[in-house]
């Protein structure tokens, strides 16, 4: 049953068992949609193409959508409770990706839920939304144009805190502990909070968007389960339609567990200094063998290895270059220590390029998103 499986978005799971997902809470299987996808969209993004993003809900209405030239909107946000990691790249290039092909962008910082939650200063919260989160976004090459939006939760325009209002008519204690487990004030405001992030572009003051898609990692599904269920109870009074989302897995600390920024010795920040981050590559946790002489006669095991999930995630574009990694490393040919070499060269030079565009990309934040003033 459902509910002896529950996901936390707020916890701290270390891995998310993702083929329940498809069991229980009925997401779907992403890698049928790419052929449909190269049709209407495209070339996919290299993390649709390797199964990085592994299931969606009701994305078929999107690429119909898109082919009948409708308007469509992408939400999705992050909660600035660190630095920006390697994980959240991934959401960025997804934004980017759909920014690209036309979509009308909402991207949401979320400070409510990271003060509330998370329980960080607000000074700190803000900072990090306008220097990690914007600015990274910027960096990673995210256009200003008049159909993207940055907000900051605790600073975003009145329809939207109504919409919070309203929700809480209409959705029971004992629907969210079903949902999220035990819940608190500030859980119950995170979730109808992230409920209007998601819908309210759907209001006539928001543009009137009838198709929304919100990409986000796997812990995110509660929130898009209850955001679905109170769609459905405002379609009459509000005429919202349920939102479409897509799931990605998650990329592993370098020592095989959780990657966090509360794990910095295990997490690789954008703003690392490029020597750092080569550091802590090195040190990272493979999928090679006690020896040479063994590695030699029976292969690494790239699926169990972190540098390998770099390759996949961030560093080789080309999957032609990577499958030939993957065989050689299987085969015995490759050794970890040349690999890692290879891994950090690439690693070092893109950080020295986006640090680059970092340095003047921080001071463009303010042109994006408004910070609220406490
Ligand atoms: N809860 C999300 C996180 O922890 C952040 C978030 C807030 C969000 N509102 C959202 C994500 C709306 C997607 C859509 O990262
Ligand atoms: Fe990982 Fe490369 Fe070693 Fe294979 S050779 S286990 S991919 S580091």
């Amino acid at each position: 049953m459902a509910q002896e499986y529950r996901i936390d978005p707020w916890g701290t799971a270390v891995r998310i068992e993702y083929e329940k997902l498809f069991k229980y809470f009925g997401i779907s299987e992403f890698a049928p949609l790419l052929p449909r996808i190269r049709e209407v969209f495209g070339e996919p993004l290299h993390l649709m193409r390797r199964g990085v993003i592994f299931g969606h809900r009701d994305y078929e209405r999107i690429l119909e959508a898109y082919k009948s030239r409708e308007r469509i909107a992408l939400v999705t946000g992050f909660m600035p409770s660190g630095k920006f990691h390697f994980g959240h790249k991934m959401v960025a290039e997804q934004i980017i990706y759909y920014q690209k092909l036309g979509f009308e962008v909402f991207v949401v910082i979320a400070d409510a839920e990271a003060y509330a939650v998370r329980k960080l200063d607000r000074k700190k919260v803000i900072e990090y939304g306008l220097y990690e989160y914007v600015a990274n976004l910027i960096a990673l090459g995210l256009e200003k144009n008049k159909h993207t939006h940055i907000y900051f939760q605790t600073n975003y325009e009145k329809p939207y805190y109504r919409l919070i209002q309203m929700f809480s008519r209409r959705v029971t204690m004992a629907e969210m502990e079903a949902i999220y487990g035990n819940m608190e004030p500030g859980k119950v405001i995170a979730a109808l909070t992230q409920a209007a992030d998601i819908l309210h572009p759907q209001l006539e003051y928001f543009g009137g968007f009838k198709h929304v898609l919100v990409p986000v990692g796997a812990d995110q599904d509660p929130h898009m389960r209850l955001t679905r269920d109170i769609a459905d109870r405002f379609k009459s009074e509000l005429g919202f339609e349920r939102p479409s989302s897509t799931y990605h897995r998650f990329q592993v600390g370098l020592d095989g567990n959780k990657m966090s920024s509360s794990r910095p010795d295990h997490t690789i920040f954008l703003t690392d200094p490029p020597e750092q981050a080569v550091r802590k590559l090195k040190r990272a946790l493979t999928g090679g063998r006690a020896t040479i002489e063994e590695q030699r006669r029976l292969g690494g095991v790239p699926e169990a290895c972190t540098v390998y999930e770099f390759y996949v995630y961030h560093l080789i574009f080309s999957d032609k270059e990577l499958l030939d990694i993957y065989r050689r490393c299987r085969g015995g040919e490759l050794l970890c220590g040349e690999c890692k070499s290879y891994a950090t060269e690439l690693l070092a030079k893109f950080l020295e390029e986006h640090q680059k565009k970092l340095e003047k990309a921080r001071d463009r934040v303010l042109d994006y998103a408004e910070p609220p003033e406490f």
